[in-house]
């Protein structure tokens, strides 16, 4: 299959605002593919639809974050406002919701048709209803409307840096590939997409395949809710990232590289676009690399179309390679197999930039921060309740105590560190460190206060793994649907006692048998419930007729011991 299937539906959507059957039918003839190969990547994808999207699509993120910043009683105040219009002539406007839009620092937010509405409140929805009203185009609507502000509120040693452009590939055209890998193995760097894998380990394994074409490609998906670091990095220091690209495209000897921008993160394509113009302009990437550093490289710019799977490495290959986000049976790796079969590295944004700065600079200072397992520093976006979300910058080692107390978090009840595929933690652990030994590449904290239900919150979590399970395997396809109804049944006090073990066993279940990690980690917060906060759940158990069913399971034993022997 053609691997620029996905970016022509992409584009044909964000022109048309949907695919039409006739085309899609066009579409398969061009491509020759079968109809229905094309149809299935377009339900695969949540932004992709074979419907025309309303003239005013509106997205409003449904992550706990927003919800618990009152997005749900905004929509309602829209869809009352534009009831009228809605009835009249439904094309014009459609109010719908997804997951998590990367803009939990400014909750509670929504796209519409791709552009960030951040920081919602109710004065603002009135002021959107009555440019809806008029029909505006979004162009015209005041510019405050789409103002994402960056909030780095904390800075250490990446972000106190100055990092000029080729400093590190000048120090590579210096000491030459091997060295490069030997000082990034020295500096101890993990991936900060979550897994911690040792990125001196996967830049060598693509260097030591012998192959005419490699690739680089940077995981910009971040769809975990709660997470935004990555949006920060990429507006803030996309030239860092694209030293760092290139500086693994020169270091394993890749000539093209892949920058996957998850949709919701569409509107920043213009600015992304600019600045790599100008590190080609400047002699930094393209053709004039050849002249001044003797190689060749460049990047590209790819949309994703709405699938949190697709920042599973593989599922991301998959889906550059034009095809439905379905993660890939492993062995082989990317740096052996990934992009059309080819040695890739692929490594998150903050990844990437990390190796820039330490190539540039040394690895010392970096070594000098952090713990025995876990050297330097990390990004944190943090949200919730607390007087100052945004980015913070930390050196692993620092308790969850002192970031609570840094960003002004009080009465906390709990907080989910990593995403919702992370750890919920209870007071009893908020003396545990940033790092690989206790938390894990934990990148964000969304932070609940004790007024907030966290069976909700965990509800929420297990919705949307529901949602963005991609189905391909049993025990994740039917154990997100499962858990969904068990803790919708919790949340509404029907569960009884002996279900929570059944409810454990199909999250251990998915922990075991899953194909990736999605499945393997959608149950992880559930856990935590269970363990953590055994008086919640005590709380929200149904106990109505307890009496007769512990007599009913009393004269059930001969019989169960009878089927055990
Ligand atoms: C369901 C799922 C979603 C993921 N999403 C992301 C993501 O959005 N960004 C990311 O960098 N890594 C994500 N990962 C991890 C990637 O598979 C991969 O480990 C990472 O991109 C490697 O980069 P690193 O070595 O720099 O961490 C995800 C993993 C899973 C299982
Ligand atoms: S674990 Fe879930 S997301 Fe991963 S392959 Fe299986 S069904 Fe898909």
């Amino acid at each position: 299959m053609s691997t620029n299937l996905l970016q022509k539906l992409v584009s044909i959507q964000n022109e048309f605002g949907g695919i039409e059957p006739s085309v899609i039918v066009s579409i398969a003839n061009e491509y020759s593919v079968p109809v229905s190969e094309v149809r299935a990547i377009i339900d695969f994808y949540h932004f992709l639809s074979d419907k025309k999207n309303a003239d005013y699509h509106f997205y409003f993120s449904n992550n706990i974050i927003d919800k618990m910043a009152h997005s749900d009683l905004l929509v309602l105040q829209l869809g009352e406002r534009l009831n009228s219009i809605i009835q009249q002539d439904p094309s014009r406007v459609c109010l719908d919701e997804t997951s998590c839009i990367g803009l939990a620092d400014h909750a509670p937010a929504a796209l519409v048709n791709g552009r960030p509405l951040p920081a919602l409140n109710p004065q603002s929805i009135e002021e959107v209803a009555e440019l809806v009203a008029l029909g505006r185009p979004l162009d015209h609507w005041p510019a405050h409307l789409f103002q994402v502000r960056t909030r780095i509120c904390r800075r250490s040693w990446l972000l106190n840096m100055s990092l000029p452009p080729g400093e590190s590939l000048l120090s590579w055209q210096t000491k030459g590939s091997a060295t490069i890998l030997q000082e990034l193995q020295a500096s101890q760097l993990r991936g900060r997409g979550g897994a911690g894998f040792a990125t001196a380990l996967k830049w060598r394994s693509c260097e030591e395949q012998h192959s005419g074409e490699k690739y680089v490609i940077c995981n910009a998906d971040e769809g975990e809710p709660g997470t935004f670091k990555d949006r920060v990095m990429l507006s803030e220091h996309s030239d860092w990232l694209w030293e760092g690209m290139t500086l693994c495209a020169a270091t394993v000897g890749a000539s093209k590289g892949f920058l996957y921008l998850r949709a919701e993160y569409a509107y920043l394509l213009p600015q992304l676009e600019t600045s790599l113009q100008v590190r080609r302009d400047t002699g930094w990437l393209g053709a004039a690399l050849k002249e001044r550093l003797g190689f060749e490289f460049d990047i590209q710019i790819v949309l994703g179309a709405g699938a949190y799977i697709c920042g599973e490495e593989s599922a991301l290959l998959e889906s550059l390679e034009g095809k439905r986000g379905i993660p890939r049976i492993r062995p082989p790796f990317p740096t052996i197999s990934g992009y059309l079969r080819q040695p890739t590295v692929v490594n998150n944004v903050e990844t990437f930039i990390h190796a820039a700065a330490i190539i540039s600079k040394g690895s010392d200072s970096f070594l000098q921060l952090g713990t025995t397992q876990s050297k330097g520093t990390q990004l944190l976006s943090i949200s919730g309740d607390c007087q100052r979300p945004g980015v913070y910058e930390y050196a692993f080692g620092e308790t969850v105590e002192q970031i609570l107390s840094d960003c002004g978090a009080d009465e906390v009840q709990a907080v989910q560190i990593g995403g919702p595929s992370g750890r919920l933690l209870g007071p009893q652990s908020f003396h545990l460190t940033l790092g690989y030994e206790a938390l894990g590449g934990s990148g964000s904290l969304m932070i609940f206060n004790h007024r907030r239900s966290l069976i909700e919150v965990v509800n929420n979590f297990t919705n949307f793994f529901a949602f963005e399970s991609c189905g391909f395997c049993t025990p994740c396809r039917v154990g997100t649907a499962l858990n969904q109804r068990m803790l919708t049944r919790l949340h509404l006090k029907q569960l009884r006692q002996h279900e929570i073990q059944l409810l454990e066993e199909s999250v251990r279940l998915m922990q075991n048998s899953s194909h990736c990690g999605l499945g393997q980690s959608a149950g992880n917060s559930i856990l935590n419930l269970l363990h953590d906060f055994p008086e919640t759940v005590e709380q929200l158990l149904n106990t109505i007729g307890d009496d007769n069913e512990a007599r009913l399971v009393q004269a059930l034993q001969p019989a169960v011991q009878l089927r055990k022997s």
